[in-house]
């Protein structure tokens, strides 16, 4: 292991920006195919990893989405939703993730007949178990599919009342493209009203600087999930850093979806030369080869980024974070702790 690659990997971080269904690994998507009797079109895992395209690119963010939502088809118990979350938070933790904030599809299993309460009951006593072996701590963002109607958000919106002590607030994913916040501002004020205290949303990553505005006008988000396509328009850049809002930046998904054309080519610098709150997250680490460790890797070896940028995104997914002030202290005390020992 390289000194920089020990460097990252050791470090105290958080993950801000996780889908957990983009966490399932070829292993277990085979896996769970057998035990739940699910026909997949793949006979091996070696096929299934051919599918995910290891090494190479998507073509889009649609042409991921397919597999995406056919991978999943897979999840079906509780149990199926406990193992997948407890194996992404004991990965997370071999790389030191202190903390991660997940993003979970609910819309992509109920239209499949999996019940609500099967998904957060199965997610949930995986979240705790985690925190007990490894101490590793998470919240769970839930997000409205933006390629569904607005109805459908409302239904999901009133199946998850019963839950929302588990559900720290509500996110926008899904395809970009023609799906703008505005389609969604009527949800996310309603998820504000019934409590959910933060509110979030995919914009920039394909869909226009608009589509930004409109997150934080219309839906209001305490943080912005991508967040790239806002650097074409210098007003907004402005706006974004005077308000301090954090960006989720995914560079190997960034990658992976040609969303940039070369890791190199990569605006994390830029956004962190304008003033602009990045910081670094693995969006779904099965699909797009790499945890957060390996995000963090990639992109500083692609812009040649030094200890100290990789300290500030680190310190930013701290500060970006919605943990209590006690914990954020606590996380800011450990994350301070490394920096002086690993500069000493
Ligand atoms: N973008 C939008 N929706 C998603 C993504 C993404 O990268 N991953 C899973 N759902
Ligand atoms: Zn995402």
């Amino acid at each position: 292991m390289s000194s920089l690659q020990e460097f990252i990997k050791a470090m105290p971080k958080v993950e801000l920006h996780l889908h957990i269904e983009g966490s399932l690994e070829p292993q277990m998507m085979f896996d769970l195919a057998q035990r739940n009797g699910v026909e997949l079109s793949y006979g091996s895992v070696e096929e299934i990893e051919a599918a995910f395209r290891r090494g190479a690119r998507f073509e889009n963010l649609q042409d991921f989405l397919d597999l995406y939502y056919a991978g999943m088809s897979v999840l079906k118990t509780e149990a199926d939703f406990h193992d997948l979350t407890l194996a992404y938070l004991e990965r997370a933790a071999e790389q030191n993730v202190a903390h991660a904030e997940i993003f979970f599809d609910p819309q992509a299993h109920t239209d499949r007949d999996v019940p609500f309460e099967t998904v957060i009951k199965g997610i949930t006593r995986a979240m705790d178990a985690a925190e007990e072996r490894w101490g590793i701590t998470s919240q769970l963002i839930m997000c409205f599919l933006r390629h569904l109607d607005e109805e459908a958000a409302f239904a999901t919106l009133r199946e998850s009342l019963p839950y929302k002590d588990r559900i720290l607030g509500i996110g926008l994913d899904s395809g970009e493209q023609g799906n703008p916040p505005s389609k969604f501002q009527r949800v996310f004020a309603e998820a504000r009203k019934q409590g959910f205290r933060v509110a979030v949303a995919h914009a920039g990553e394909e869909g226009p600087p608009e589509y930004v505005r409109e997150a934080l006008d219309l839906l209001q988000v305490d943080r912005l999930d991508h967040g790239n396509r806002a650097l074409e328009d210098d007003a907004l850049v402005e706006r974004l850093a005077a308000s301090g809002m954090a960006l989720t930046v995914c560079p190997l998904s960034n990658y992976k979806l040609c969303v940039v054309d070369d890791l190199r080519q990569h605006p994390l610098k830029i956004m962190l030369d304008q003033g602009l709150k990045a910081t670094m997250n693995s969006d779904d680490p099965s699909y797009f080869d790499g945890y957060v460790s390996e995000n963090y890797l990639a992109v500083s070896e692609a812009l040649d980024l030094g200890r100290e940028d990789i300290l500030t995104l680190a310190r930013n997914g701290i500060e970006a974070s919605f943990v209590s002030p006690e914990r954020k202290k606590s996380l800011q005390r450990q994350l301070e702790d490394y920096a002086a020992a690993a500069v000493a």
